[in-house]
């Protein structure tokens, strides 16, 4: 993977924010509904956002696309179709476009896969969470690791190209049992794994839990063993990690994330989607409307959901560049971060993170944080945005 010119990748991230039921560890932007949802309305003002939002970004051409959620395997597969085909009618759209969908494992998403690629989707990311039962049941998954590991084997013979994601440093969860699943979602990955630790988010069930005492999460040195564990069994499998959470053979990266972990442009449709759009040369940081029939709404009522749309100043523009870029293997330029803030990274600091093995300088000048720095990576961001 070599670093990218920032001006060539275009992603445009579509989010469905409904799923079955609500995972107690969850805060993403994902809402239960008792009724059946309307998807002809949303397909329709999914269409209206895109291409208003187009007109704001004329003349990109769209490297990636991510259908996340939520759970967009609810989607039928003519939705999905009606999206991608706005996408190629308000942009242009690239030959070798990357187009990802995001699935929960369940057999019946799982019957829908050859849709979504006839559909034009080529990548799939599963949310397997763990790989037996009773973690699973712990999590408040609603698939079993038998349908996961089917779902899986359905992604491989439909897809090219698939992913699936873990959750560790669960309760209980010890770096010994940890390697051992580990070992067994690399028999079953290709080329792609996303590895997440379990954060515990305030508002969700697990926080509460946590803060009573009735959830224990593994402590701070058994978490930085966990994540060492993570590091050596996926390195040694050929899975070496390029972001702070992400796996993935050399050439096998997510485009559609690196866009985001780059700086580069994106474009977000959907309920609760951001986006960064650079006009007239100054960079945007949008936001829609979270709520699900608000946005619908407002996309009804005046083309689009957007209900931020703040121009970034320079320091915030090149403070978001370092938060982003650092969470990936190859590190940043600092070159880039001094043209994008008009102030160079304090040597200083450089030194004293140097010197505790937190960053490395690589030959060609990129500043990368180590092993060691990134179970620490929001105190060296701020140490050196500081
Ligand atoms: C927003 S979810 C969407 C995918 C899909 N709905 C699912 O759950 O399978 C994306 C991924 O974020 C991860 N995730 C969500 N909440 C998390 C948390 N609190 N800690 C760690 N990972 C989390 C899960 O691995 C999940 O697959
Ligand atoms: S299915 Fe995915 S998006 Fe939905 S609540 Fe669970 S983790 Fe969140």
């Amino acid at each position: 993977m070599s670093p990218a010119d920032p001006a060539a990748a275009f992603g445009v991230y579509v989010h469905w924010p409904f799923c079955l039921s609500k995972c107690p560890y969850c805060d993403f932007n994902s809402h239960v509904r008792h009724a059946p949802i309307d998807e002809e309305r949303f397909t329709r003002a999914f269409a209206r956002e895109i291409e208003t939002t187009a007109v704001r970004s004329r003349g990109r051409t769209v490297s990636s696309i991510f259908l996340g959620g939520g759970t967009p395997s609810l989607m039928r597969p003519q939705t999905v179709g009606a999206i991608l085909d706005a996408i190629g009618k308000h942009w242009s759209v690239a030959d070798d476009v990357e187009v990802t969908l995001e699935a929960n494992p369940t057999s019946v998403e799982a019957t829908r896969f050859r849709g979504y690629r006839a559909a034009g989707v080529n990548r799939v990311s599963l949310g397997v969470q763990a790989l037996d039962d009773s973690s699973l049941k712990a999590l408040g998954r609603l698939h079993t690791a038998r349908e996961a590991q089917d779902a899986v084997a359905i992604a491989r013979s439909v897809f090219d190209r698939y992913s699936f994601d873990l959750i560790y440093a669960r309760p209980d969860q010890t770096p010994a049992m940890w390697a051992g699943e580990l070992q067994r979602a690399i028999s079953e990955a290709a080329e792609h794994l996303s590895l997440y630790q379990l954060t515990i988010e305030a508002g969700t069930p697990f926080f509460d839990l946590h803060a009573a005492g009735k959830l224990k999460t593994p402590d701070e040195a058994i978490a930085r063993d966990l994540y060492d564990v993570t590091q050596d069994v996926c390195a040694r499998y050929g899975l070496p990690a390029y972001e702070i959470s992400n796996h993935a053979r050399p050439g096998a990266e997510c485009r559609h994330n690196l866009v985001y972990w780059r700086g580069q442009e994106y474009a977000g449709i959907g309920p609760g989607a951001h986006g960064r759009l650079d006009i007239d040369g100054v960079r945007h940081a949008i936001a829609t409307e979270k709520r699900p029939e608000a946005w619908l709404m407002r996309v009804e009522a005046i083309g689009n959901g957007m209900v931020a749309d703040d121009l970034l100043n320079s320091e915030e523009r090149a403070d978001e560049f370092l938060l982003m870029g650092l969470r990936l293997r190859e590190g940043i330029d600092p070159r880039r971060y001094a043209a994008l803030s008009g102030r160079s990274l304090d040597p200083r600091r450089i030194a004293i993170l140097r010197d505790e093995g937190a960053i490395m300088i690589s030959t060609d000048g990129r500043l990368r944080v180590t092993q060691d720095g990134f179970p620490v990576l929001d105190a060296v961001v701020a140490d050196l945005a500081a």
